[in-house]
């Protein structure tokens, strides 16, 4: 079976690294949009025409469509749904689980301002955040930080440490580029005994579901 996975940039090649560990007898065909990036600046309008074509491409190619990026899946999910013959699986903000873990009863997500004006992500924090209050740092350049190479060490932690002084003790990665940050974040927010939280774990999880459907 073939896998697509797609994001902008080098964020979704962390899922593919843990794709290649956990389901090897899978082939993977990653496809990014760097000469795009960031999407996480962008307006769903505008990503809609990026996105679409190259993922009409990878569906060709593939059983099955990981989109590896929140910011897409959070805004596009449903068109891309409407408009694509293969099964696609998002990933977005782990609302849920964060608000179900907090014990402060104040989370963190980091995410880019795309995911976090999304509708989708909107509903996520209506429906399972209700009672829990939700800190948004201001992370707008970290995906273009990490995808050339230039991350400001010093302003992540700096950011970290501000949520975790207001109380978050769940700290949610809502943007695949953070996952090569995810040690470094997870160091600092020790220093709080906070917790950190992404979801490729539970993307292999549907994967293997979704596949076991198709046969
Ligand atoms: N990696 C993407 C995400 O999960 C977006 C990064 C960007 O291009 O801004 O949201």
């Amino acid at each position: 079976m073939r896998v697509g996975v797609f994001d902008s940039g080098v964020g979704g090649q962390s899922l593919v690294n843990l794709i290649r560990k956990e389901l090897p007898e899978l082939q993977v065909v990653y496809k990014e949009d760097h000469e795009n990036i960031p999407y996480g600046t962008k307006a769903p309008a505008e990503l809609l025409e990026l996105v679409l074509p190259l993922l009409m491409e990878l569906a060709t190619k593939v059983d099955l469509i990981v989109i590896a990026c929140n910011t897409v899946s959070t805004t596009l999910i449903d068109a891309l749904r409407e408009k694509l013959d293969v099964p696609l699986i998002a990933m977005e903000p782990m609302i849920k689980p964060a608000a179900e873990q907090t014990q402060t009863r104040t989370i963190a997500v980091c995410a880019t301002p795309t995911t976090l004006s999304s509708k989708r992500y909107l509903w996520l924090k209506a429906q399972y955040a209700k009672n829990v209050r939700v800190i948004e740092p201001d992370c707008s350049d970290w995906a273009y930080m990490i995808e050339s190479n230039t991350t400001d060490h010093k302003q992540i932690e700096q950011r970290i440490a501000e949520v975790c002084e207001s109380g978050a003790d769940i700290i949610v990665l809502g943007c695949t580029h953070y996952h090569w940050i995810e040690d470094d974040i997870q160091a600092i927010a020790n220093r709080f005994k906070a917790t950190v939280i992404q979801p490729e774990k539970a993307i292999i999880g549907q994967i293997r579901r979704v596949l076991s459907r198709l046969g």
